[in-house]
């Protein structure tokens, strides 16, 4: 009986593929892996930046969206008759002033007005990105700028729950005839996911008032007005080789004058202008019509991160064209030479020296140091011969001045098309340093191009991988989830990323974050809503790489063969001289578990002990929600190494994902 079950598991059980030898020959250092092969893409789309990393809880601060009072609501006592709104709205008692001044960035503010008013009777109220969460006991530092015209006008501050209850509150009184700001933190009494914000006015006179805001203290570092800190230690805990900002397709802008200026997001965040954030219109089916870029991030903020973080900084710029699936505006060339030096000054600010202009511009925000930039995009998803030609006016520039420069050139949007194949072509002429590649796909096309780059060219262009994910529905369909089926062909597929190291340099994810409440696109690497936040099984396939880089390629085969897909099983392997360590990545995307003997090659004595990291779900249609935000991770699990055979079982169940660290004591 015994037997007979034996067969049959043999026959229709845990093991019908054949067990396979899988060498890795250690001593064969392929090639390097770049520190930078895998980093992050970040851009301000579905909340990444204002609602999401931007820890500013008021949205609209400064009153300068398309609608002054977008966001705002005026409160004014329950019982009262809508006539009092109106009034209240268009009698001036709460009026939006616009100094008309052209040279201002930020030209609206409110005057408000009270004539022997009660706490109650007239009021703003802010309802946030999505509503705003607040913590038990925890710090909110409120600020606002204001200017006393007449009179006395106390402010009553208030945080308030769902249900408009009070949950913490303070007062302050404006009593400066000229613009200054007022400062005062409390603690919210109640934790709140959907709160809302509130100032009721009290007294008689006017006071005009603009940069309404509140923050919580608890941000990323403790820094004032600062970045949200779980956000930010998810993208810490990857350990990104870089940073690529502040994206993808609002660099290109709807039209240019909606492209991202990164000089017009320094300074005093009061001067930083806003600009419509073009996903607002982007897709019908996920309108946004309070979508903005108030710049209050902005490019140091993100040079600051990339350095906090230890990752490289990876800025992208307009290349002179905008969106062009949306305007498609070009910049005649001869008008090109501001676009020119918003790349050449943008070195400057960034590694320049604290007496050049822009040098001092950083030194003046709080890093003289140098944020060490080494290379930069031109365009982003930019094609046809108009790329092609301002492309090399930018490049015949920033080499001139910047010789070792590194500069990350655009392939288009799709690296199965005629766009592709001629870019690709024109730029390898050109010897391009990096090539740009974006692959949104079903899960199917990322197993099936997990050779793409084992012919790619070792001394031409490098490769950046710089947008990718598998789609479980389609590209740009808001039915697409993250689920372990992508998330496992994204690992099948790195793992030609990892073994042609040699080529690619760089790779991505894309996008970054979404806020549950408000995004556009789907899917996305780690999920936000207003107080919690959680990383995809793409996260964790992600960060598994990262984190287990290693220092150089080995060698991974079997007979003689890499292997991409043969029985369903993709691996790579890479040495790491810093741990004296071999990692192996294997992914069996099969149905069934393998068994796999897998010998080291060409080492005296390995470590008895080794570590495997295990992501695996039976259910292809697993994905982590915030109530489950680890229920596709790796497990952590301890194996043994046959140290007189060099050999480690590979015991791989079906649908299953596994990093090994094999430790080697002496070569
Ligand atoms: O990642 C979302 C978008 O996809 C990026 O903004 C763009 O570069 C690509 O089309």
């Amino acid at each position: 009986m015994k037997k007979i079950y034996l067969i049959a598991l043999c026959l229709f059980g845990i093991n019908t593929f054949a067990q396979k030898k899988i060498v890795v020959d250690v001593p064969n250092k392929v090639s390097e892996i770049q520190p930078t092969m895998w980093g992050v893409f970040f851009e301000d789309i579905n909340m990444g930046a204002d609602g999401g990393i931007y820890a500013e809880l008021i949205k609209n601060r400064s009153f300068e969206f398309a609608k002054p009072l977008m966001g705002w609501n005026i409160e004014y006592p329950a019982e009262a008759k809508k006539e009092v709104l109106v009034k209240l709205r268009h009698e001036g008692e709460i009026l939006v002033q616009n100094r008309m001044d052209k040279t201002s960035a930020n030209p609206r503010y409110l005057t408000v007005t009270v004539n022997n008013t009660q706490k109650g009777e007239l009021g703003l109220s802010n309802e946030g990105f999505k509503g705003m969460g607040f913590k038990s006991g925890l710090r909110y530092d409120f600020s606002v700028l204001a200017r006393v015209i007449t009179g006395s006008v106390k402010m009553h501050v208030e945080l308030l729950n769902a249900k408009k209850e009070i949950i913490g509150s303070t007062l302050v009184t404006p009593n400066s005839k000229e613009w200054s700001k007022i400062e005062s933190s409390f603690n919210a009494l109640a934790s709140e996911p959907k709160g809302t914000f509130r100032i009721w006015f009290e007294g008689t006179g006017v006071v005009d008032l603009d940069m309404i805001s509140l923050f919580p203290s608890d941000t990323w570092k403790g820094r004032k007005g600062g970045m949200r800190a779980d956000m930010i230690q998810l993208l810490a805990d990857m350990k990104p080789g870089f940073v690529r900002f502040p994206g993808g397709c609002i660099v290109e802008g709807f039209d240019l004058n909606n492209r991202y200026q990164w000089k017009k997001t320094l300074g005093p965040i009061e001067e930083r202008q806003l600009i419509m954030n073009r996903w607002n219109i982007e897709f019908t089916h996920r309108p946004a019509p309070d979508y903005f870029q108030t710049f209050g991030l902005g490019f140091f903020e993100y040079f600051q991160l990339c350095d906090d973080i230890g990752a490289a900084p990876l800025p992208i710029l307009n290349c002179g064209m905008a969106c062009q699936f949306n305007s498609a505006e070009v910049v005649p060339l001869d008008q090109l030479q501001p676009y020119i030096d918003d790349a050449l000054d943008l070195i400057e600010f960034a590694n320049g020296d604290v007496s050049t202009k822009w040098g001092k511009t950083r030194a003046d925000m709080g890093h003289p140091a140098p944020f060490n930039l080494t290379m930069m995009g031109i365009g982003n998803e930019n094609w046809g011969p108009q790329y092609i030609e301002r492309l090399k006016i930018f490049t015949k520039a920033i080499k001139a001045k910047y010789p070792t420069m590194k500069i990350v050139n655009s392939s288009g949007i799709d690296p199965e098309s005629r766009i592709f194949q001629h870019l690709n072509t024109e730029l390898r002429a050109m010897n391009a340093d990096i090539i740009d590649e974006h692959y949104y796909n079903k899960p199917e096309w990322f197993l099936k191009n997990a050779s793409r780059y084992d012919s790619y060219d070792r001394n031409g262009s490098k490769v950046f991988a710089g947008e990718y994910a598998a789609q479980s529905v389609q590209t740009v369909s808001p039915n697409n989830k993250n689920t372990w089926q992508c998330a496992m062909s994204e690992a099948a597929f790195m793992t030609g990323l990892e073994r042609n190291a040699a080529v690619v340099e760089m790779a991505s994810y894309a996008p970054l974050f979404a806020h549950a409440d408000g995004w556009q696109w789907t899917p996305d690497l780690i999920w936000v809503d207003n107080l919690r936040s959680y990383g995809t099984p793409n996260y964790y396939v992600q960060k598994l790489y990262s984190n287990n880089k290693g220092t150089h390629v080995l060698p991974i085969t079997e007979s003689g063969s890499t292997i991409a897909g043969k029985d369903s099983l993709y691996a790579a392997a890479a040495w790491d001289k810093n741990a004296n360590e071999v990692i192996i990545k294997v992914v069996n995307v099969s149905g069934k578990a393998q068994n796999h003997e897998l010998s080291l090659a060409g080492v005296k004595k390995l470590d008895p002990k080794a570590k495997a990291f295990v992501m695996q779900k039976d259910n292809l249609e697993e994905v982590n929600t915030f109530e489950n935000a680890t229920n596709v991770s790796p497990a952590e699990q301890d194996i043994t190494v046959d140290v007189k055979k060099k050999i480690i079982n590979l015991s791989l169940p079906a649908k299953s994902f596994i990093v090994y660290r094999v430790k080697v004591l002496d070569k």
